[in-house]
């Protein structure tokens, strides 16, 4: 990693080198074969495996093992609510979609409602729960399964983690979460807890079926250092290591370093309407075209690091055809930075209005997502 980048749970910040992200988590890069043997079962290709996109796992091939052996993994995901969703959240919830249907498997997703209570200064429990709401709305929209999608709330599903969290607890001292993420004597005690509680949904579904089932954990690669320290923990505590998938961030509006995130000139939100849209690509996506028309169409365009060509490629066009048909223009000189704004925001327009819909139709669903078992 570059020295002053950083990725950790709580910041992203500086270019992050992915190589280096996966030589320093001790992370696996996804191989071809892995990628042939997903489309294999799911009878298709998905272009965020393709382009890399996704390209870091865990024990994928273990979870594939027994998934061909007719032994069904579940799916675990989850979001802190803290704020709107923006289109860098979607990323990996619209892949884990996409493995709960091509896989046809339970997914797990929690809502740590108290994660983000524990570590920011100025986010109440009456915010968070409107966040939380909202949030789920989100998630719902995306079209998961509601008979096979299980939400667990921290604050809510308390009675049900509390005693499984204390198990992880149990195995984690102080150092280890110092060494993972920094935590110092300073450091309030809720936070240094924090990490059990987003260990339980990876075992939580086989302490309820009375037996092991494999977890798969769809996540932005930030997330990392809680699950190493889970994977160390599980064997000890009588349950499987869950496996994991790794994302790259969506990179800010402005091109900046780091990931998206939730100000104004950084983010494109499910909420905002066509017009927000526009405005903010036109005034902040941040342009890889040259300065000129004459030099641009003399030059051409660089779609590396161009924002609108960033978010075609990790989200809104899936054809491999077309994307390469708008890259080779772009970089030709053929296609202005104007152009490349348009089908941007014709593509995030036509996204969103389908998304807002779900959305709204949401609002009367959040019941059949909630988990209404009991131990
Ligand atoms: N910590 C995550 C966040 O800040 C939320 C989360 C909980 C999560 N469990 C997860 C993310 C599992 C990915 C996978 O939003």
């Amino acid at each position: 990693m570059k020295k002053d980048a950083k990725v950790t749970p709580w910041e992203v910040s500086g270019k992050v080198d992915y190589n280096k992200v996966i030589k320093e988590f001790g992370v696996s890069s996804i191989d071809e074969k892995s990628i042939k043997r997903i489309e294999n079962i799911a009878g298709e290709s998905h272009f965020m495996l393709r382009r890399g996109i996704f390209f870091a796992h865990r024990d994928l091939k273990w979870i594939l093992d027994e998934y061909e052996k007719g032994n069904k993994f579940f799916l675990y995901t989850g979001r802190a609510p803290s704020g709107k969703i923006h289109l860098g959240h979607l990323l990996p919830w619209i892949f884990t979609k996409w493995l709960q249907d091509k896989f046809d498997v339970e997914l797990w997703f929690q809502f740590p409602d108290e994660e983000k209570f524990l570590f920011k200064e100025n986010l109440d429990f009456e915010k968070i729960a409107e966040y939380l709401e909202q949030n789920m709305l989100d998630v719902i929209a995306l079209g998961f399964n509601p008979k096979k999608t299980h939400f667990i709330i921290d604050t809510k599903h308390a009675g049900l983690m509390y005693k499984e969290a204390c198990k992880v607890a149990k195995k984690i001292n102080f150092s280890m979460v110092r060494a993972s993420f920094g935590m110092n004597e300073q450091t309030n005690i809720g936070s240094i807890f924090y990490t059990a509680m987003q260990a339980v949904p990876s075992f939580l579904p086989s302490v309820i079926a009375k037996k092991e089932i494999p977890c798969l954990i769809p996540h932005a690669i930030d997330q990392d250092p809680h699950f190493r320290i889970t994977r160390d923990i599980m064997p000890r505590i009588g349950h499987y290591k869950p496996a994991s998938i790794q994302c790259l961030f969506l990179p800010p509006l402005t091109g900046a370093d780091g990931k998206m995130s939730s100000s104004e000139e950084m983010a494109i939100f499910t909420t905002d309407n066509e017009k927000e849209v526009e405005r903010k690509i036109k005034k902040y996506a941040f342009s890889g075209g040259q300065a000129t028309i004459e030099e641009h169409r003399k030059k051409g365009g660089n779609p590396e690091i161009d924002i609108c060509f960033q978010y075609l490629k990790m989200l809104f066009e899936p054809d491999d055809k077309k994307l390469a048909e708008i890259e080779k223009k772009y970089r030709n000189g053929e296609m202005l930075t104007g152009e490349l704004k348009d089908i941007t925001i014709k593509k995030i327009n036509a996204f969103l209005k389908e998304h807002q819909k779900k959305r709204e139709l949401a609002k009367k669903r959040i019941r059949e997502f909630v988990y209404k078992g009991l131990i």
